[in-house]
């Protein structure tokens, strides 16, 4: 019996050491962190799910920043670094890019259980992103994004019918809702020159598909902080992004856009045409055909329909900002109510008013970088030195939160940006909805430019104003969502304009 609760105790000592191993990491650097909990580390959210992590983030945050530019934390058991400073993000997503430039998801991505995700420029590594970056960008040229603007007036128009349909029954809209049918719309026609009929039928297809993309999120940010932290088990628990039934829903749509394309001789200067091309230069295969138009939805709908959201949000909020908006929008319609591709880029206000939106809501809050090679970073006299296999994290949301970066943060002010000032900050890495570096949104251009069409669309017919349903003294980000979305939606009342 002595023995047996002598072995039950050096069990429970073996783990425990082992569990807070790297608890003195920092402190034997000299690194301020903060008192890190067993098995929760500094980010006890990840695990427990009361609250988002990026609120884990957002009190380390306001702790250290302008005492120490950087600050050790502890994820469950391994240590990582939170960058503060300006300064520093720039080193690690732009100078310092070669020693930076893979993500964690990449090494934890499963090449037979995700073949189709597995090739998202997002989750490659090293000369593979490369390549397969290089490959894409093409893909996002102003020439090909012009061609496909009439596709998006398309929807637009589209989303205009619904909207004075649906008033009718004087229920609020759910803006996240409305911009999810608006994306999946334009993403499903630019890639497949498929009408997901988003706006007309009650549970599309495509839709319901795209939303299951993202719905195993939660669970599979929790196992990706075990894996991350006890690395042995990496060959035990494997994770699937996607489930199989989906990814092979979007190549059963890509094998039929395909086949309907070469049948008819179909010409469109969209996605699939790229992708066709690409194949007929390169000879690339049908999985990978297939996973390019599977990274376009799956980057393309989801990020651009929070934004979108946040936009309309705010924009109802702030009736000075709308008005002013809608002036701007109005001037520049053409005689059919439309706006051309051309004016939509020539307007100053509503790209600052996109920008303001994103930088108060942007879609991914945090990124984290992991070290290829041992590097020293440095400001203001302090030092660390970043081994490698250590993960960085870029508290995007928190910088843009930051009153030393911008005044009075918590107030949705687009004239912050005037006079140029927008590309000043995007240069100093205090504004960064996109990320930056060699690492910035590949879609970034198509993004803008479905994002501001669906807003100039809904300011030009529709006053809107925010519903006492949302919930929003003050809004808060859904605890399980790894991208930014708030709890309980965002509502918000329509008016057609042309009922005044
Ligand atoms: C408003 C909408 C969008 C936002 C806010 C957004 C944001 C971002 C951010 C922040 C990153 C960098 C991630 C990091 O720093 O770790 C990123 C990467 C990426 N985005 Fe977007 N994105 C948007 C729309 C799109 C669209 C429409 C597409 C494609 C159709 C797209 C494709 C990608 C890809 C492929 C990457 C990975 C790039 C690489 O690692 O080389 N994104 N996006």
């Amino acid at each position: 019996m002595i023995v047996f609760i002598f072995l039950v105790f050096a069990v429970a000592a073996l783990i425990y050491t082992y569990l807070v191993w790297n608890f003195s990491y920092w402190a034997k650097r000299r690194v301020q962190s903060p008192k890190a909990r067993v098995l929760l580390g500094n980010l006890p959210n990840g695990i427990l799910r009361n609250k988002n992590v990026v609120y884990d983030f957002e009190k380390i945050y306001k702790r250290y920043k302008g005492k120490v530019p950087f600050v050790g934390l502890v994820q469950l058991r391994d240590p990582r670094l939170m960058i503060l400073e300006p300064e520093l993000i720039k080193d690690v997503l732009v100078r310092k890019f070669h020693h930076f430039r893979n993500n964690e998801f990449s090494y934890l991505i499963d090449t037979e259980l995700d073949p189709l995700f597995a090739k998202n420029p997002f989750l490659l590594r090293d000369d593979e992103w490369k390549e397969k970056r290089a490959e894409i960008t093409p893909a996002f040229t102003t020439n090909r994004l012009k061609a496909l603007y009439p596709l998006i007036q398309d929807v637009s128009v589209r989303m205009v019918k619904y909207i004075n349909t649906e008033v009718k029954k004087a229920d609020p809209f759910d803006a996240r809702e409305l911009s999810a049918k608006f994306t999946t719309d334009v993403v499903s026609n630019c890639i497949f020159g498929i009408d997901a009929e988003s706006f007309t039928k009650e549970k599309p297809e495509i839709r319901e598909m795209g939303r299951r993309l993202f719905s195993q999120s939660a669970w599979i940010f929790v196992k990706m902080i075990i894996l991350e932290s006890f690395k042995f088990l990496q060959g035990f628990i494997k994770i699937q992004f996607t489930e199989l039934e989906v990814q092979q829903f979007f190549v059963d749509l890509m094998k039929q856009a395909l086949k309907y394309r070469e049948e008819k001789k179909v010409q469109r200067e969209d996605f699939l045409d790229f992708v066709i091309q690409l194949r007929n230069k390169k000879n690339i295969s049908e999985l990978e055909m297939a996973s390019h138009t599977i990274s376009f939805f799956s980057d393309g709908f989801e990020t651009s329909s929070i934004a979108i959201s946040h936009a309309l949000y705010e924009i109802a909020k702030n009736k000075r900002v709308q008005a002013k908006l809608r002036e701007e929008v109005r001037s520049n319609l053409d005689k059919n109510g439309q706006i051309s591709f051309e004016k939509l880029q020539e307007m100053t206000y509503l790209d600052q008013v996109f920008h303001e939106a994103l930088r108060m809501h942007p879609p991914l809050m945090i990124t984290s970088r992991l070290c290829s090679e041992d590097v020293e970073l440095e400001y203001d006299g302090k030092k660390v030195t970043v081994e490698k296999g250590m993960n960085v994290f870029i508290p995007y949301l928190w910088v843009h939160y930051d009153p030393e970066n911008f005044l009075e943060p918590t107030n949705f002010h687009p004239e912050r940006f005037d006079d140029g000032a927008l590309k000043d900050y995007l240069d100093r890495c205090v504004l960064m909805p996109f990320g930056g570096g060699p690492r910035i949104c590949l879609g970034m251009r198509f993004a803008l430019l479905q994002s501001k069409a669906a807003l100039a669309t809904v300011i030009a017919n529709f006053e809107i104003s925010v519903n006492s349903k949302t919930q929003d003294s003050p809004l808060v980000i859904d605890p399980i969502e790894f991208l930014n979305i708030k709890t309980g939606g965002l509502w918000l009342d329509f008016k057609p304009l042309s009922d005044e």
